[in-house]
């Protein structure tokens, strides 16, 4: 494992690689990595000759500038974690200039509409900031294939369609939600959570599941309503919003159609610590 600051020096570690016409795996991450992050790294591996993984916080796509401020940063642990995977793994942790040379900000985008829904309505700006951010990073490191957790679903989708508008020649991956035993999505802002604010967060999980179980029988009106009583009697957990959404499209659905396949979607803020989720329905 060896770890890049500048991207002129990861280029010239890459450049061996790319001349044995050798695949390169991608895992974009900003740090405080979890079990989730592993186990993109290790499909990753899996896949590919050698794996960059990023660690880079990447300020444009933050628009609350607490959330950046208190974004955890640990870089010593995430190290220490990659280097027992003891592989071909290149971590990229650039600074801000790196990236950005004196100009932090974002391209505007249009990403089919997806940008508007949801995390696009209550962070303004967010998908332009991960758009440009992992554009530069796929420029830089040319990956075969990159990997992205289904937490994030909606950048999941973001992010396919960004390959296409910016012709990028990578597959992106999306890979299955790694929960910790209570359910609980596991996420960087987890490490900001208290033991008992964590425990009272699997509750998120747990009324997913629940929802899953009503899809067949309940329609969308009466799932949502379930949802929102829910988090009423639970004075900690703030719903910001519950969705039953179209996974192609991302927009809510009012009422179910056979032909389609939807997901729940959900932000609980605990505290001042923004958690999201999502499950597939049917
Ligand atoms: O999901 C994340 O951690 C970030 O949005 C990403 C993809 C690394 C871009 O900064």
């Amino acid at each position: 494992m060896e770890i890049y600051y500048k991207s002129e020096t990861l280029r010239l570690a890459l450049s061996l690689f790319i001349k044995k016409k050798e695949k390169i795996g991608f895992v974009p991450t900003m740090g405080a990595l979890h079990l989730g992050h592993m186990s993109l790294v290790e499909r990753a591996l899996r896949e590919n000759d050698c794996v960059v993984v990023s660690i880079f916080v990447n300020p444009t796509q933050f628009n609350n500038p607490e959330d950046l401020e208190k974004y955890p940063k640990t870089l010593e642990n995430d190290v220490a974690l990659i280097e027992t995977l003891n592989e071909n793994v290149l971590i990229y942790t650039p600074n801000v200039s790196d990236i950005y040379k004196n100009n932090i900000s974002s391209k505007k985008y249009r990403f089919s509409g997806l940008e508007h829904e949801m995390e696009g309505k209550h962070r303004e700006g967010h998908f332009d900031g991960v758009g440009t951010v992992l554009d530069k990073l796929f420029r830089i490191i040319t990956p075969t294939k990159a990997y992205f957790g289904e937490k994030d679903f909606q950048q999941l989708q973001v992010v396919k369609k960004l390959v296409e508008i910016e012709l990028l020649p990578v597959s992106i991956i999306g890979c299955s939600i790694v929960r910790e035993k209570s359910g609980l999505a596991m996420s960087s802002r987890n490490k900001r959570l208290t033991e008992s604010q964590k425990s009272e967060a699997s509750l998120i999980n747990k009324t997913l599941i629940e929802v899953v179980n009503k899809f067949k029988t309940e329609s969308i009106s009466e799932l949502n309503k379930y949802v929102n009583d829910i988090f009423n009697k639970h004075p900690n957990l703030a719903l910001e919003y519950f969705e039953i959404a179209n996974v192609k499209t991302l927009k809510t659905a009012k009422r179910k159609r056979k032909e389609n396949t939807y997901r729940a979607f959900i932000a609980v803020f605990t505290g001042n610590v923004r958690l999201i989720d999502n499950i597939a329905l049917n």
